[in-house]
């Protein structure tokens, strides 16, 4: 995985927890990389799975919510990154529907070792999004985060429930809706 992905998490960890408990953690883990990360590197996914299950321990958070909480630092990341993505979309659905055949296609370009999932969406109705999602790597928690992120940043509503798969190539399935957003106040003239 890309060392990006490293150093944001590190980041997320020292900002929730504190610098002395990621030390901490990196001088007790037991990592290839020493746990010395660099932006352009690129890191097994297993180590990223040990420092989740590391913090995990730390924070008695478990790694679901870990790596939820690490899909929404990431989406800010993105969003902060890579704006270009997100300006000509004009809602989540659309958003969520162009990672497979568009934006993960342009990061592949951009970094050719990038380890990327695939995914396939349907509409199965006017408010739900399906969206599965298949990956070698054990990051469905996080894929959860990044989607519940991508409904907040476009300021809606959503209810996301992840489905046990029907089919054995996909990790996770996520049914994604639309709920009502709140009604405007009413503006009052003084
Ligand atoms: C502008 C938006 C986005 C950009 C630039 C982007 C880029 C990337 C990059 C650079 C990686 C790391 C690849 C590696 O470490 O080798 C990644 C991984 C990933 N992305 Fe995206 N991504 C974006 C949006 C999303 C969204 C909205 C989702 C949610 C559906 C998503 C799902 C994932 C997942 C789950 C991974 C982890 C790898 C895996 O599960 O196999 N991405 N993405």
């Amino acid at each position: 995985m890309k060392g990006t992905v490293f150093v944001e998490l590190l980041k997320m960890a020292e900002t929730e927890f504190g610098e002395d408990v990621v030390d901490n953690v990196l001088d007790n883990a037991d990592l290839d990389s020493g746990g010395v990360y660099t932006a352009v590197g690129n890191y097994p996914c297993s180590e990223l799975v040990t420092l989740v299950t590391a913090f995990s321990e730390h924070s008695g958070l478990s790694g679901e919510v870990l790596q939820k909480a690490f899909g929404h630092w990431m989406l800010k990341n993105f969003g902060d990154n890579y704006p270009e993505f997100f300006k000509d979309k004009k809602d989540s659905f659309e958003m969520l529907e162009a990672i497979d055949g568009e934006i993960h296609v342009e990061v592949r370009k951009l970094y050719p070792e990038a380890e990327l999932p695939r995914f396939s969406t349907s509409r199965t109705s006017e408010n739900t999004l399906e969206m599965h999602y298949s990956s070698p790597r054990p990051l469905a928690a996080f894929c959860h985060g990044l989607i519940e992120a991508t409904t907040e940043h476009f300021k809606q509503r959503a209810e996301i429930t992840q489905k046990v798969p029907t089919n054995a190539n996909v990790n996770a399935r996520f049914e994604i809706r639309l709920v009502d957003q709140p009604a405007e106040p009413p503006v009052h003239a003084d």
